[in-house]
C-alpha cells in the first residue's frame, strides 16, 4: 500500500482524534515500518489494517466507518494531487464507470507497485451504474467514501448501495443512482 495512504490516514487521525490517538495506535501495533511514513514509500497493507484496528478500538467507531470518512477526506487529496485527471470528468457516472480502463490505469503509471481493487461495469445508463467491487483488501467503504465525493465534486448526489456478494467483503456490488 502506498505511503500516501498512510501519511494522510496518520494526519486525518490527529486532526479529530489528536497526537496521543496517532502515538497509541501506532505503539499499540506491530510495524515493520516503525509507523515512519513517506508520501512515495510502499508499505504493507498489515500495517494499515493494525492501525485501523486499533483507531477502531479506541474510538469504539467500526473500520467501515473509519474508512468512510477517511475515504472523503483522501478525495480532496486527489483534487489536490491530481486536478487533471479530475478535469477529464463532467459527470460523476462517467467518472466513476472509468476507474478501471482510465484512473486507476494512470495511477499504476506513477506508482507501478500501487495495490489497486478492480471495478467491473455491470450495468450504465445515463443515472445510474452497477459495478463489481474485488480486492482482497476489502476496502468497499473506502470506495463508498471516493464515490460520495465525486457526486460531491460535480454538485451532485447519489444513492449508493453495497451488496456483498463473499462474506468477507471481497467482492461486492455496488448499486448507484443518481438522485
Ligand atoms: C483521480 C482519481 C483517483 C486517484 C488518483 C486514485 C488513486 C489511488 C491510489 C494511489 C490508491 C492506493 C493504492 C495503494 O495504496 O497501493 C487507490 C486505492 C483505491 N482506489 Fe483509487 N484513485 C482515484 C479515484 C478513485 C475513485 C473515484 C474510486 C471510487 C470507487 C477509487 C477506488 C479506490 C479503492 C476502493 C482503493 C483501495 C484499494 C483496494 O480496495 O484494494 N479510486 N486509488
Amino acid at each position: 500500500m502506498k505511503g500516501i495512504v498512510f501519511t494522510e490516514f496518520l494526519e486525518l487521525v490527529e486532526d479529530k482524534f489528536g497526537l496521543e490517538m496517532v502515538d497509541k495506535i501506532i505503539s499499540s501495533s506491530e510495524l515493520e515500518s516503525g509507523g515512519i511514513y513517506t508520501s512515495v514509500g510502499t508499505y504493507s497493507f498489515s500495517e494499515m489494517l493494525q492501525l485501523l484496528q486499533h483507531l477502531s478500538d479506541n474510538t469504539g467507531l467500526s473500520i467501515d466507518t473509519l474508512l468512510l470518512v477517511y475515504a472523503e477526506h483522501f478525495f480532496s487529496v486527489l483534487e489536490d494531487s491530481y486536478p487533471g485527471l479530475l478535469a477529464t470528468y463532467k459527470d460523476p457516472i462517467e467518472m466513476i464507470s472509468s476507474i478501471e480502463n482510465h484512473i486507476h490505469v494512470e495511477v499504476r503509471k506513477i506508482y507501478p507497485d500501487a495495490e489497486l481493487p478492480t471495478f467491473e461495469v455491470v450495468e450504465k445508463t445515463k443515472d445510474s451504474l452497477v459495478m463489481i467491487y474485488t480486492s482482497s483488501r476489502a476496502m468497499h467503504h473506502f470506495g463508498l467514501g471516493l464515490m460520495n465525493k465525486t457526486f460531491e465534486h460535480f454538485n451532485s448526489t447519489a444513492t449508493i448501495e453495497l451488496e456483498k456478494i463473499k462474506e468477507d467483503g471481497t467482492e461486492v456490488r455496488f448499486i448507484i443512482n443518481k438522485n
